[in-house]
């Protein structure tokens, strides 16, 4: 985008004014003095200063709940070309960033925004948000392997906080059950379970805080409510 026009739609001035404000070296772009009209801009990346201060855009905000497939990664890019997240999202004219990280195998609800104070509060280590996760494990899970799992197992030396765990289906072959913890570290519930003998065979996350999946399927997304984002608001 044109440096005028940059500077027009963040409310500096109009065009006109905006070109007389560069030719008098009013202006900055990364920190280098630009006089030059029509230099181009990004206006996703590149920092604008008039006079000093810097200039934004008032970006509409996005806010989007996906059931994330198993199968795809949730950084931005992936070095070894695997599938993102934001390729589930199509036609997004805003630039939109996961909100946390679940794993390539697991599925569930992992939220994205171009909310960046949002996404800096809810990932922050002092936030400690309820998080539900659908586990399923082969077999059966044990009263100890419960009791442990509630009151905490060493994974990579250090104890997890107390879990609540509530079995939804046992049959011999398979035990489906939700765990909810308010950690968030790295592949926690998978690490949880290895640590009582019971792998994961199959992980998604059901709920964040007040937030559920609900009905929505496996690679869906759906906006957030209003009182879905006034909730992370208040958080
Ligand atoms: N715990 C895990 O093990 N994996 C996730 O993706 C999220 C929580």
């Amino acid at each position: 985008m044109r440096l005028q026009k940059y500077m027009a739609l963040a409310g500096v001035a109009s065009r006109r004014k905006a070109e007389e404000m560069i030719l008098a070296g009013q202006v900055t772009v990364n920190g280098q003095p630009i006089t030059q009209l029509g230099t181009q801009i990004d206006e996703h990346k590149d920092i604008v200063t008039v006079n000093g201060a810097m200039v934004q855009i008032e970006q509409q905000k996005v806010y989007i709940m996906l059931n994330k497939p198993s199968g795809t990664v949730t950084t931005a890019n992936d070095q070894f070309g695997r599938k993102t997240v934001l390729s589930l999202i199509p036609n997004q004219a805003e630039r939109l960033y996961p909100v946390g990280r679940l794993d390539y195998h697991t599925e569930g609800l992992l939220l994205l925004t171009n909310d960046g104070e949002l996404t800096y509060r809810l990932t922050h280590p002092k936030h400690h948000i309820d998080k539900v996760y659908q586990v399923t494990i082969s077999g059966i899970l044990d009263e100890d392997a419960q009791k442990s799992l509630c009151e905490g197992v060493l994974i990579d030396d250090r104890k997890t906080s107390p879990a609540h765990v509530a079995i939804i289906e046992t049959t011999p072959q398979k035990t489906t059950f939700h765990i909810t913890i308010h950690e968030g570290r790295n592949r926690q519930v998978r690490k949880m379970c290895e640590a009582v003998g019971a792998p994961c065979v199959k992980l998604s996350r059901i709920q964040l805080g007040v937030l559920s999946l609900g009905d929505l399927k496996v690679g869906e997304f759906r906006n957030l409510t209003h009182q879905e984002i006034a909730y992370l608001n208040q958080l």
